[in-house]
């Protein structure tokens, strides 16, 4: 067991038990989360320096890009060791970056800028595509990015169900899905972890990450230092952050690590400085009076 492993502990996903701090790819993109990054030698180093570091779980997604945060960690650290377990995603499809200029300013498009497509054929040619880019033979763990409402969520399920028992996938993740969608889903196949957004300022779904601990299944919380939004915070957040001589993002992450054994932060980054202050929260040990303050603040 590596050193990053003996400090968050591990979560299993398809046979490999990985430390429960991993990494979200996300921001290995272009502005908008489109296209080139700025400084792509960088977002190749981040990815390489995540993996020596310890860090055994890699999410990303067909759609961050499109393409281009697959084809960096290939990049990196392809051909994988045999303890990485890399996560993507389908079911969003792109029209163009999700932040416009408008003459008022930057403009944030939200999900407008990915339309969800969950018929069957298009999850399977995005599997494979995956598969074509990451360069595997198969993906450890591939998650449905959205519920297309226009979809039957057992057909959604059914064809990842159907590419698991092909071998071309070892897992099956959920992303922003209700307690009942999860229940829907399991009623299909297994699923082995969902990944909602999910931080010390935003918790609508707990009741998700209840049911996840209690039945033992994976919660990847996205956004787990708010995106960047805990620069500044006051209160609580920042109080604990100036007693253990940290960042708020530290002690973000170090709360949602010790909220819940099943809980697996990817906070996403394309800057080295932000990953090793990030990795760095393991090592942060909340009190129980820290913990507490957290958690009542939220
Ligand atoms: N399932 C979904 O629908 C979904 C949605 C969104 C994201 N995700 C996944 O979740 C991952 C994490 O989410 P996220 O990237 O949106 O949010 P996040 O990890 O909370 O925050 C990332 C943002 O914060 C900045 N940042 C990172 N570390 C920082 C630090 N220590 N101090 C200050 N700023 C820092 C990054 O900028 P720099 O690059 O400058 O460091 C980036 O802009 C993504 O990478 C992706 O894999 C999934």
């Amino acid at each position: 067991m590596d050193e990053l492993a003996n400090r968050t502990g591990v979560f299993e996903i398809a046979g490999k038990k990985v430390p429960r701090l991993g990494f979200g790819a996300m921001r290995l993109t272009g502005r908008g989360i489109w296209g080139e990054p700025a400084d792509r030698a960088e977002c190749v180093a981040v990815v390489r320096r995540a993996v020596e570091r310890g860090v055994r779980f890699i999410d990303t997604a067909d759609s961050y890009g499109p393409y281009v945060a697959e084809e960096i960690i290939r990049e990196a650290i392809h051909p994988y060791p045999d303890e990485v377990v890399i996560a993507t995603k389908a079911g969003l499809t792109r029209n163009g970056p999700d932040v416009i200029d408008t003459p008022d300013g930057p403009k944030r498009l939200g999900p407008a800028a990915w339309p969800p497509v969950g018929r069957p054929e298009y999850l399977r040619q995005q599997a494979l595509m995956s598969l074509r880019r990451l360069g595997l033979e198969q993906i450890d763990l591939f998650q449905l990015h959205r519920v297309d409402p226009q979809v039957p969520l057992a057909d959604q399920v059914g064809e990842l169900a159907k590419l698991r028992e092909e071998g071309k996938i070892a897992a099956i993740g959920l992303s922003e899905v209700s307690v009942a969608q999860l229940a829907e889903a399991r009623a299909i196949t297994d699923i082995a972890t969902v990944q909602n957004r999910y931080n010390v300022v935003e918790r609508k779904s707990r009741d998700l990450l209840d049911v996840c601990e209690r039945d033992g299944i994976g919660f990847i919380p996205w956004a787990p230092v708010a995106q960047g939004g805990l620069d500044g915070a006051a209160g609580v957040l920042a109080d604990v952050a100036r007693e253990h001589e940290a960042t708020v993002a530290q002690v973000a992450i170090a709360w949602l690590l010790a909220s819940s054994p099943v809980m697996m932060p990817i906070p996403g980054t394309s800057r080295r400085t932000h990953l090793d202050e990030n990795l760095a929260a393991a090592d942060i040990r909340l009190s129980d009076d820290d913990l507490a303050r957290l958690t009542a603040a939220a």
